[in-house]
């Protein structure tokens, strides 16, 4: 099948580009065409990540979705046709509601300049749409290609690593104050008192119990309420 005419998908917006020229990249196009600015161009050269994206698409090989973060400065825009493209603006916002990625990073003071922030979500994001519960090193490969000049990235992990099961939400893991061979100690992280457990009884509840002003809560994420994959690109 060949086409002059692409078709693909930005935040759950259809688009059809009847005149695509083969040099713009994804990242351009977004930014320039859509509007979308919250990706960022850093290197423009596959070093940096700042341009992080969500790429879906449909492989009929292994007939399953497949979400890929991919740097939006290397990829052309050709490239996307039958694609599903998710970038930070369709996660969430401070308008609609952060995203749990978002949120964490944020409260885990994971984000300074923020230019990388974008870039470093969205390779997050993409990793929990494959794997809703990562393992730390999950998360330290899927960060590789996500350069910060401010943070030292200990933020960063430790924001991320609230969704590991092994570190319950807690930097502080085992010694989290909801651990109940712990009780009697404190979780203090900065000024900061966590309050997160991961005990199976308690799992449901971990992220609404009551609390105080100095402690950090988190929305529970639950991946089952990620957007759908495009029904029309299924298959296709
Ligand atoms: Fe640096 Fe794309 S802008 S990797
Ligand atoms: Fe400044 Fe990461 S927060 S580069």
């Amino acid at each position: 099948e060949t086409s002059d005419v692409l078709t693909f998908y930005v935040n759950g917006s259809k688009i059809v580009e009847k005149a695509a020229d083969p040099e713009t990249t994804l990242l351009s196009y977004l930014r320039r065409k859509v509007g979308l600015t919250g990706t960022k161009l850093g290197c423009g050269e596959g070093g940096c990540g700042a341009c992080t994206v969500m790429v879906s698409k449909w492989n009929k090989d292994k007939e399953r979705i497949e979400h890929l973060a991919v740097n939006a400065c290397l990829a052309r825009l050709v490239s996307v046709h039958k694609c599903s493209i998710t970038t930070v603006e369709g996660i969430g916002s401070v308008r609609t509601g952060l995203h749990a990625v978002q949120e964490r990073i944020s409260k885990f003071h994971g984000s300074q300049c923020g230019f990388c922030t974008p870039g470093i979500v969205m390779s997050m994001y993409a990793l929990l749409r494959n794997q809703p519960v990562p393992s730390l090193e999950n998360i330290e490969s899927a960060l590789q290609g996500n350069l910060c000049r401010c943070t030292g990235y200990r933020p960063i992990l430790s924001a991320f690593q609230t969704f590991t099961k092994e570190n319950s939400g807690c930097p502080m893991g085992a010694k989290c104050c909801k651990n109940k061979d712990n009780q009697n100690s404190k979780s203090v992280y900065g000024n900061k008192v966590y309050f997160i457990s991961w005990s199976p009884d308690e799992i449901s509840n971990r992220f609404v119990e009551p609390h105080s002003a100095n402690q950090v809560c988190f929305k529970q994420y639950d991946g089952t309420q990620e957007p759908i994959f495009p029904p029309e690109l299924l298959m296709s």
